[in-house]
């Protein structure tokens, strides 16, 4: 198995509606390959983490980076795993806005990352640990609604 992660520049008329139509097709594209992962949109970035089999995640990339709803599409990382992050996610999405106050902590890892790649606090999206924070908070997160 294989995850990879990158970092793009959503087009700026692209609206959270069309990225939700996108999120849905995606979804059912990877819930038939066995993909599964995260998408973040900040400040009109995105930082997907997808994961599956290898030739699945390097082919579904190779779409992804033709894809003219984005640009400057900027591979971070890609790496063999033993077991999967998001298994319980076909694609989760989060659109870290100021509102929501229990992801404060996404937002400040995730912004000092775009600000400074090089100097920013750690963990960072480059590392798994980045991957595992966000799947704690989101999971609290949608656990907390449901309550
Ligand atoms: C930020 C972003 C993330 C995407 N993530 C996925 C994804 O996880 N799975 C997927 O099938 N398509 C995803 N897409 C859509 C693909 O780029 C592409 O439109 C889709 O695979 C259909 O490809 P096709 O038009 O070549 O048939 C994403 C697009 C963008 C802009």
């Amino acid at each position: 198995m294989f995850c990879l992660v990158y970092t793009s520049v959503a087009n700026t008329d692209i609206g959270l509606q069309e990225i939700q139509r996108m999120l849905e097709k995606a979804q059912e594209f990877n819930r038939q390959n066995d993909i599964t992962g995260c998408l973040l949109f900040f400040k009109g970035r995105f930082i997907q983490y997808i994961e599956g089999d290898e030739t699945k995640i390097i082919s579904l990339f190779e779409r992804i980076k033709k894809d003219d709803r984005h640009t400057e599409v900027r591979l971070l990382s890609g790496n063999k795993i033993h077991n999967r992050e998001f298994k319980d996610w076909q694609m989760a999405f989060e659109h870290l806005k100021s509102e929501n106050s229990n992801l404060q902590y996404l937002k400040l890892l995730v912004s000092t990352f775009f600000e400074n790649p090089e100097n920013s606090l750690s963990p960072n999206p480059t590392s798994i640990e980045f991957w595992k924070a966000t799947n704690l908070l989101l999971t609290t997160k949608y656990a907390d609604k449901n309550a």
